[in-house]
């Protein structure tokens, strides 16, 4: 017990969590809407809505409606909205060059949610999976996933979308040395206030399944990614890879998945101080819902509780799934 405690019972514990208004003013942490970013499947087509069979409740959209969800974020006060493709198989290759095609559909979309939305920040994704034959976020040479003319491919897509228009690039790829890659060519190219979240911390998580379904890169992917994506057993290596991206030049870091790895959260953000977030990944989404569609449980007390916990965790920000139920919940009170 610490000094400043008196014993039992001039120190009840209990007095404070008697009733709600008490509860309420010594709360430590709160979840806010400015906390979310949405994580949002983008597909061709127009006036198409689908849903992801192994998300129920996300969907994939087409350009126009996804337009339309920007602009319902934003309305619910959801700060930032994360765009993944869901690309047609056709255009998958082994160069990958529709990851900088400037008409490619995440670069579309993020022209047509500036142009009708300018309320709400646009992320992206930067890594080759989406448009890689393969499945893998890197170029594969005679089975390796080779780095440097991946950074050289991943500068291609950066620039790409900084020129459409995005507000955060968000580098998923675990390749070394593309921050600082990506930074020089973005200063050089004049796209100053670009800003990166570094997917810093990224593990090779059993996680990842239904995302993997959502942007049709399961039946693409061959083998693992474990040359590329952190052992879960690893903790100091994750704040080496955080240093590393912070010195290069990332404006914020991410740490994923994220409920399995709050004890990173929490020591990078006391080791650095730095904007960190955590990405709440499907496969963690996928556990609450379909928890929650056989009666299991709370569906949306366990989506609160999980969310609040980043926060606890030091977070600054949450990219969820969940982020518009929840910002609708916050909002409503
Ligand atoms: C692609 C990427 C992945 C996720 C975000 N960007 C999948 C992967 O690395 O295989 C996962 C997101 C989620 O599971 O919700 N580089």
């Amino acid at each position: 017990m610490r000094p400043s405690q008196a014993p039992f019972p001039a120190t009840r514990h209990r007095r404070l969590r008697r009733t709600e208004p008490l509860r309420s003013l010594v709360r430590e942490n709160v979840l806010t809407r400015e906390d979310l970013i949405w994580p949002v499947f983008v597909r061709d087509g127009v006036g198409v809505r689908e849903e992801v069979p192994s998300m129920p409740g996300v969907m994939r959209r087409s350009v126009d409606l996804t337009v339309e969800a920007a602009a319902e974020a934003a309305e619910l006060g959801i700060p930032a909205i994360c765009l993944f493709p869901y690309t047609d198989p056709a255009l998958k290759t082994e160069d990958c060059a529709e990851a900088w095609n400037p008409e490619n559909l995440s670069n579309r979309a993020i022209r047509a949610i500036k142009a009708e939305v300018p309320g709400i920040a646009v992320m992206t994704d930067i890594a080759l999976d989406p448009y890689n034959i393969n499945g893998h976020d890197g170029y594969v040479v005679d089975d390796e996933i080779v780095n440097d003319e991946t950074v050289e491919a991943l500068v291609k897509m950066a620039l790409a979308q900084a020129e459409a228009g995005a507000d955060i690039l968000g580098p998923s790829d675990m390749m070394d040395s593309r921050i600082g890659a990506m930074r020089t060519a973005l200063e050089a190219a004049g796209h100053r206030n670009v800003t990166i979240m570094s997917y810093a911390a990224k593990y090779a998580s059993a996680f990842y399944g239904p995302f993997r379904d959502a942007v049709g890169a399961s039946g693409a992917l061959k083998g693992d990614k474990k040359t590329y994506q952190m052992d879960p057993a690893n903790t100091d290596e994750a704040l080496r890879l955080i240093e590393r991206d912070l010195t290069e030049g990332a404006d914020m870091v991410m740490i994923k998945p994220g409920m399995p790895y709050l004890d990173i959260c929490r020591r990078v953000k006391d080791t650095f101080g730095a904007p960190t977030f955590a990405y709440q990944v499907s496969g963690e989404y996928a556990m609450i819902e379909a928890a929650s569609a056989n009666g299991w449980l709370d569906g949306e007390k366990a989506m609160l509780e999980s969310l609040l916990a980043f926060k606890r965790a030091g977070c600054d920000g949450i990219l969820t799934y969940f982020a518009p139920r929840v910002a609708r919940l916050l909002k409503d009170g």
